[in-house]
């Protein structure tokens, strides 16, 4: 990268040596000069050290070679917290959201006994641990990575959490129920071309892919649910874009009852969920 005097004309240089895109520039700069938003566009005449520079114009090179903003820049805000990612974890999607937002909106009970299954940075337990500090909140998860990393954003963030290192319900204490079970699984199909494509080239594929068609963890989670949550618990998964109607039917086939499935922000419906009778 030739020599840069400011924020503006780093991020010019950005934008047409590397044709990086304007937010992915901008997410960098910040992490490099270690400033926010506003702050950079109050001040983009403020010059760079040589070390900000020097960062900035490597991780615009790996940007434009295909990594993820995350993982260079080491975080990823999700439900309004800032978690730190890895490689080893999968980068924290907007539409998981709306998997908070069914657990929090159900009635719970005060003290529910909630379990997250596949937490990865531990995104969705951290946000429902935070969200209602009096739930009892589990997380699962069979990368050891990746639970040290969910520990690490836990413990940094306030978020108190009981994690198990296990396969799906595996290690769980015998005996134990929950009011409500969520997992955002691994939900794509082996050989599907968005594997090949954009950030998801970059993560674990122990997050994302799951056997021919896609459901064996959907269809593994679905029926061993019922043995670990109490009468009247509740499940809610993430799934595919392409996957509502065959999430619903396992769900109706394990027993449960109220199954529906909630849109996104684009009204794909990417949550799918249901209760088990009382
Ligand atoms: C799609 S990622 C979701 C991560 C995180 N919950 C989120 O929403 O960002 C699926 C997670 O399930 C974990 N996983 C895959 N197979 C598992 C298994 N058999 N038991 C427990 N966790 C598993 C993966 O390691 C990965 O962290």
């Amino acid at each position: 990268m030739t020599p840069v005097l400011t924020r503006g004309q780093a991020l010019a240089h950005a934008r047409q040596h590397y044709q990086l895109d304007a937010i992915d520039a901008r997410v960098l700069l910040c992490a490099a000069c270690g400033c926010t938003a506003t702050d950079l566009i109050a001040h983009d005449e403020a010059p760079l050290a040589a070390q900000q520079a020097a960062t900035f114009a490597q991780w615009c090179a790996r940007r434009a070679a295909g990594e993820p903003v995350a993982y260079l820049v080491g975080g990823r805000e999700f439900y309004g917290h800032w978690l730190h990612v890895s490689p080893q974890v999968l980068i924290p999607r907007p539409e998981t959201e709306l998997l908070i937002e069914c657990a929090l909106a159900a009635g719970l009970p005060a003290d529910a006994c909630v379990l997250d299954l596949g937490t990865g940075s531990g995104a969705v337990a951290i946000s429902l641990a935070l969200a209602r500090p009096r739930w009892q909140v589990w997380a699962v998860e069979q990368s050891e990575a990746a639970l040290a990393l969910a520990q690490e954003n836990a413990a940094r963030l306030g978020a108190n959490i009981r994690f198990v290192y296990s396969d799906w319900f595996a290690a769980l204490p015998a005996g134990q129920t929950f009011h409500a079970i969520v997992a955002n699984p691994p939900y794509v199909a082996e050989g599907d071309p968005h594997l090949s494509q954009g950030d998801v080239r970059f993560e674990p594929r122990r997050a994302l892919v799951s056997g021919a068609d896609g459901l064996d963890a959907l269809r593994h989670i679905v029926q061993h649910a019922p043995r670990w949550l109490a009468a009247g618990g509740r499940l809610w998964l993430e799934h595919g874009f392409d996957q509502s109607e065959a999430v619903r039917a396992l769900l109706a086939d394990a027993g449960f009852v109220d199954v529906h499935s909630a849109r996104d922000l684009a009204g794909i419906a990417r949550i799918s969920g249901g209760r088990l009778p009382t």
